[in-house]
């Protein structure tokens, strides 16, 4: 099986990056766990904020943006039972990687003033990677896929709605929802999440617990899903 996890940085300049506040414990939590269960591992590892699993049954490919990311999910998921796409992936990326750090202010080719404007980023926006990877299988049944839905709520919308939304829209089996805000979630130990089957059925919620704990409860749904003998 393959598990993304961690956020991706997309890069600036050579000191640069746009990032997020994943720390990436979920998706080594869902790697561990996979593995003490008898899995064999792939862990596609984005930026982590914790020690990467050295155990059997559990190989790391590192990667950095998004596009990383999809190239390497894209060639795993080929031969992969499950897929589960735990990892906070950039919406967008900046257009231009400038090739020597930007600078302050610069002087102008004009008439050699120095110009002390903020430069403007401009953005264009990142492949869906999970989306992507529903489109690949076809109408095959393997692999079962698994997203994850980071959701704050709004106004109008409830997390869960917002997730229901997300799983019609994405086409993957199984969604992960959870609720995210500065401190809740991103970087901490416990989890609280419901997941989410697109073909119906009751809404499964899981914690709060550790990572860990969530983690067994997430196999549990995918076992209980499917033929997998190492669950
Ligand atoms: N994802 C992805 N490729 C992207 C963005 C997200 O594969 N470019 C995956 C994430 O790994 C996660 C799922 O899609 O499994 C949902 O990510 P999320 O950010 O919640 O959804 P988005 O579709 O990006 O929508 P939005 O951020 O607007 O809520
Ligand atoms: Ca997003």
């Amino acid at each position: 099986m393959v598990v993304s996890a961690g956020g991706t940085r997309e890069a600036l300049d050579p000191v640069r990056f746009l990032g997020n506040r994943s720390s990436g414990k979920q998706g080594v939590a869902l790697a561990e766990t996979a593995a003490a269960r008898g899995a064999s591992v792939t862990l596609v590892a984005a930026h982590v904020e914790v020690p990467l699993p050295e155990q059997d049954g559990i190989e790391v490919v590192r990667v950095e943006s998004a596009l990383d990311l999809q190239a390497a999910m894209t060639v795993l998921a080929d031969s992969a039972d499950v897929v589960v796409m735990a990892a906070a992936v950039a919406d967008f990326r900046p257009v231009d990687y400038v090739e020597t750090k930007i600078k302050k202010s610069h002087r102008t080719a004009a008439d050699g003033t120095e110009d002390d404007s903020a430069p403007t980023l401009q953005l264009v926006r990142n492949p869906d990677i999970l989306a992507g990877l529903v489109r690949e299988r076809g109408s095959r049944r393997r692999p079962l896929i698994v997203g994850f839905a980071a959701e704050t709520g709004d106004t109008g919308h409830s997390v869960l709605e917002l997730g229901r939304e997300k799983v019609a829209r994405k086409g993957c089996d199984l969604l992960v929802v959870n609720e995210v805000g500065r401190s809740v979630t991103f970087g901490q130990d416990d989890n609280t999440v419901t997941v989410l089957d697109r073909d119906g059925g009751e809404p499964v919620p899981l914690g709060p617990a550790s990572k860990t704990v969530v983690s067994h409860g997430i196999w549990d749904v995918v076992a209980a899903r499917g033929d997998r003998s190492w669950t």
